[in-house]
């Protein structure tokens, strides 16, 4: 059970193997997930919705982010540790997206994943080169819901297809590792994991052809209160203790099936 690695998840990639991901923000549910064999542990600016109580991801600082890394570490040490950066910590430039990436790897962090299409590509290169491995995350980018005009599915129409397909790959060639799409049709996302070379794809809600799955944990285990996505499967019904329903999870991503068609776009 050695420690999950870049290198091991480009190996899980190659081969085929899914990749399933889920959220953590604090340490005994990092313990939990690394239990129930979870690979990567997103420590997702989705906390200011399901620890906050936050309405959306953007009061959500860079301390935040730090503190719940810093929890999520101390409790495992197989799962590779992706934290988010928050809206407003990499946008204004490279050289601001770096000194806010490096507090959050000081913290514990072993990539930053940050939000947004070819625009980004140049922050991703500069981070990059400079050891710090890069999450993008493209399809619906909940830090842009204002502009978006609501958390709905992105890349329906042939332009907006097209546009992320450019996306996806502007940000490989950035040297981006991996790739989180959230809310995408899923022949679109399939078509976007066949046509790349290096970079993971992660789905949410972009169907079962990408090379990895999320769910935000409170989603997995039915605790969240509020609007329940169409992405979203709780997998505690049916499950007799919590470690169970992840269990159960990760070994779904894995044998494809989840998600199944009532999930997808
Ligand atoms: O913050 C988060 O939990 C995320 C996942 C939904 C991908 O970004
Ligand atoms: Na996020």
């Amino acid at each position: 059970n050695k420690p999950i690695t870049l290198t091991t998840l480009a190996k899980m990639r190659a081969e085929g193997e899914k990749i399933a991901m889920v959220t953590g923000y604090d340490a005994s549910f990092a313990a939990l997930l690394e239990r129930c064999g979870v690979d990567v542990v997103l420590v997702g600016d989705s906390l200011g919705n399901v620890l906050q109580g936050q309405k959306t991801t953007l009061p959500v600082t860079l301390e935040h982010m730090a503190y719940h890394t810093e929890c999520v570490v101390r409790g495992c040490n197989r799962p590779f540790v992706v934290t988010d950066m928050p809206f407003g910590s990499y946008q204004e430039s490279p050289e601001q997206a770096m000194r806010n990436a490096a507090r959050l790897m000081a913290a514990g962090a072993q990539m930053v994943k940050l939000e947004g299409g070819a625009h980004m590509a140049e922050t991703v290169r500069f981070l990059v080169e400079r050891g710090v491995p890069v999450c993008a995350h493209i399809g619906l980018t909940p830090q842009s819901v204002n502009q978006l005009g609501g958390y709905r599915v992105q890349g329906r129409t042939e332009a907006g297809a097209t546009e992320l397909k450019a996306d996806a790959l502007a940000l490989e060639q950035a040297g981006a590792a991996l790739v989180v799409m959230e809310m995408v049709p899923a022949d679109v996302a399939g078509e976007i994991t066949r046509s790349l070379s290096t970079m993971a794809t992660i789905g949410i809600g972009a169907g079962a052809d990408c090379d990895g799955q999320v769910l935000v944990l409170h989603d997995l285990i039915g605790v969240f209160p509020g609007h329940k996505a169409r992405f979203v499967k709780n997998f505690m019904e049916g499950a007799a203790s919590i470690d169970e329903a992840v269990s159960r999870y990760v070994e779904a991503v894995r044998n494809r099936t989840f998600p199944a068609a009532e999930h997808c776009y």
